[in-house]
């Protein structure tokens, strides 16, 4: 039997290498894909490999006759239907363990320029200026930082602020006990935001969490907070921490991840002299790429050879397989 593995969105050349490997699969890979070229393609696939820019909606999938199994190269599942999958019959799963490392290191070097303004004094001096006054930083040794959701990213991240000596305190209602033991985890998230001198946002976006750091949140923080959003855009209301940040109330944000994504060029946020941006870059690493790729390509191997399915993110799907 032969399987067809379409990737319409860019992976890494060491997952699709393991994916040609498998003599069983034909791979259609033949790099970013637009949406009209999925759709073409996708009632032969048996099994599709997305980054964040393909959108697996009821739309697709309802011509996705054959398809089995849908891996994210990456962790957030937000742009796959899951519930739309599981009607099918179609096993979603995604690769948690590879962005890890490189999204907590964009994560502190994002710290690291915000609170010594390092954007803007490269920008200063590459503009003729030899400008020392204006750019008087901030020492993160001491200061608390705050973060929000303490999966896997984000006991990365404290961690290696704790390596900073950095005292870290972190809000998450479903993190393990026995972290408790490293981390100083507490469970009303006003404390979390009274006492952060930087907040670190690392949550997934749900119901509770869409725009939790908004105008009301945002009085409750300290005033000149410096806020770090490397998870999603959604997590945060544009508007109001736009505001925020004209008003001085937050001093600094670094942003790498938007709602939406791309921000269009009038976003609230884009533009403002206190908030410093990368492109969504958390996981763009060579090493968590080729890590991505390669735990993608051997998800879809063990999903439709041997029937086995890890890292499962619409697990009832598999009760009724
Ligand atoms: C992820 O969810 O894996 C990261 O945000 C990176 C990406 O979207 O590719």
């Amino acid at each position: 039997m032969s399987y067809q593995v379409l990737v319409p969105d860019m992976l890494n050349q060491a997952g699709l290498s393991a994916l040609r490997a498998v003599a069983a699969f034909d791979v259609i890979a033949p790099g970013k894909m637009t949406r009209e070229q999925t759709l073409a393609r996708i009632p032969e696939a048996h099994a599709l490999i997305v980054r964040s820019d393909t959108r697996v909606d009821a739309a697709l999938l309802q011509h996705a006759d054959r398809l089995r199994v849908v891996v994210r190269a990456g962790v957030g599942v937000d742009n796959i239907d899951l519930d739309a999958c599981t009607a099918r019959g179609v096993v979603v799963m995604n690769t948690p363990e590879a962005n890890t490392i490189s999204t907590a290191e964009h994560t502190i070097a994002l710290m690291l320029a915000l609170a010594r303004h390092i954007p803007q004094a490269d920008r200063s001096l590459r503009e003729g200026r030899w400008d020392r006054k204006s750019f008087v930083g901030t020492q993160l040794a001491g200061k608390t930082l705050g973060i929000i959701g303490l999966g896997r990213i984000g006991r990365a991240v404290a961690e290696r602020a704790t390596a900073l000596d950095m005292t870290v305190i972190a809000f998450d209602p479903f993190a393990p006990e026995h972290l408790a033991r490293r981390i100083a985890i507490v469970s009303d998230l006003d404390q979390v935001l009274a006492e952060a001198d930087i907040l670190s946002l690392h949550a997934i976006v749900t119901d509770e969490t869409r725009r939790m750091i908004n105008r009301e949140t945002i009085a409750r923080m300290k005033d000149g907070v410096l806020i770090i959003n490397t998870a999603r855009g959604a997590l945060i209301h544009s508007d109001d921490l736009a505001e925020a940040l004209r008003s001085g109330k937050v001093a600094g944000a670094a942003l790498d991840v938007y709602d939406p994504e791309p921000p269009a060029p009038d976003h609230s946020l884009i533009g403002l002299a206190n908030v410093i941006h990368t492109p969504h870059l958390g996981a763009s690493t060579h090493e968590a790429q080729t890590q991505v790729g390669v735990e993608a390509a051997e998800a879809v191997r063990k999903a439709l050879l041997e029937e086995c399915y890890d890292n499962v993110r619409n697990c009832e799907v598999l009760d009724v397989h």
